[in-house]
């Protein structure tokens, strides 16, 4: 039996938590494969014992689709047990599983012990800003896509339950989520557009209802739009989030993982002082989410007659200060452009149309994926900030 094989076959079922496969959720550890014997680690926590009947039969079911005569053999365990088991075989040098030679292993590459209800998204970062209007949604929907044209797999969840603007912004107004059943719950599925996949409460209410939503209510959405819904695998994950320090920004980082959040400001002083507040948010003792970068959006405006002279137009300088303040990076500066005002309205984003204002999104996209990686070499994953603290 060949390890790869038995891999793929475990990817057609599914996680009764993530929706997404076995493998994608990395739940599967240490396959090990002896002749017809075949035995994996299968982590589940927070199973019920039905459902771990269940998820049993269903991955020898899919294993001897594959090879008939296998005998499967799966071992449920706690991901604390297995990370205890790890240390345990490392100290001893043992790799855990007897030492026969005709043994080969799969090791997942991280046993995450973050309980992140996402470990099928790979980044997960919050776009944030002091002020509404500042055009973070523009940045956020923008990004992702430039993000997408470079190759990655996108999720762009809108965390803006007052005034959520992401559908109109991808076109979507009116359409309705589907559902999927996974092990018999009702999950939502994310709506594809421009081959990104999205969430808003959008979705659910017209934009003048969602305003009435007030604290416990706004933390039951988020925690419905990480949990019950089917997010795909994904490299990254931006969250559009309402201005400001609230209970949105609250329940997200009790809830993910966070890589890092990027600051949307425009240039002017003024609005810099709620800019720092809502970046000293991320930047808490027990929050500890790091900044990735400052955009500055609005920087400047040229027009036809003058194209090398800039206006500055809502002052100078402000995305350099918040980085400073922040020892971080001003990661772009984007100016003021009527056509991206306008494909905003229109529901087809200016990053998508050929031309020079495409390069301020991709630019600012391959300083995002730098700035990422850097931080995924230098850290570890942010901890999820402990609710009763
Ligand atoms: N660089 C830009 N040039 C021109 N218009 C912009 C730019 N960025 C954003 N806008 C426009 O400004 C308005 C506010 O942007 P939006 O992204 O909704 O802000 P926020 O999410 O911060 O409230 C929208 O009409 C948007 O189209
Ligand atoms: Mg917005």
């Amino acid at each position: 039996m060949n390890i790869e094989k038995i891999i793929e076959a475990l990817k057609n079922v599914t996680d009764p938590l993530t929706g997404v496969d076995l493998i994608a959720s990395k739940k599967v550890y240490n396959i090990n494969v002896d002749g017809d014997h075949v035995v994996f680690d299968l982590i589940v926590n927070d199973l019920e014992p039905m459902m771990k009947g269940e998820l049993n039969l269903r991955t020898v079911e899919e294993i001897q689709k594959v090879y008939p005569n296998a005998n499967v053999n799966v071992n449920m365990i706690t991901k604390e047990v297995l990370a205890a088991q790890k240390a345990k075989a490392e100290v001893s040098g043992d790799n855990g599983q007897g030492k026969k030679e005709e043994y080969k292993t799969f090791v997942q590459p991280l046993l995450d012990l973050s309980g992140n209800p996402l470990p099928q998204v790979k980044n997960i970062i919050a776009i944030a800003s002091g002020k509404g209007g500042v055009g973070k949604s523009t940045v956020a929907v923008n990004l992702a896509l430039a993000l997408k044209e470079l190759g990655y797999k996108v999720g762009l969840l809108d965390g803006d339950m007052y005034g959520p603007s992401i559908p109109t912004m991808l076109k979507l107004q009116g359409k309705r989520p589907g559902l999927k059943k996974v092990y018999g719950v009702d999950k939502l599925l994310p709506i594809e557009a421009y081959g990104i996949h999205t969430m808003s409460i959008g979705f659910f209410v017209n934009p003048e209802q969602a305003i009435v939503l007030r604290g416990p209510k706004l933390d039951g959405v988020m925690k419905q739009f990480v949990k019950d819904v089917v997010w795909p695998d994904l490299d990254y994950m931006l969250i559009d989030l309402p201005p400001g320090t609230g209970d949105v920004q609250l329940s997200l980082v009790q809830l993910l993982s966070v890589t890092g959040a990027i600051m949307v400001t425009t240039p002017q002083q003024v609005a810099l002082d709620d800019a720092v507040k809502a970046m000293h948010m991320f930047m808490l003792n027990n929050v500890e989410v790091p900044i990735l970068g400052v955009v500055e959006n609005m920087s400047w405006f040229s027009c036809e007659e003058l194209p090398d002279k800039k206006f500055y137009i809502f002052g100078h300088g402000g995305g350099k200060v918040l980085a400073q303040k922040g020892s971080t990076d001003l990661l772009g500066q984007i100016p003021i452009i009527e056509s991206i005002r306008k494909a905003g309205d229109s529901g087809l984003p200016a990053v998508l149309s050929e031309g020079p204002v495409r390069d301020y999104y991709l630019d600012l996209a391959a300083n995002v994926d730098k700035q990422t990686q850097i931080r995924n070499e230098i850290s570890q994953p942010t901890k999820i900030v402990d609710r009763t603290s």
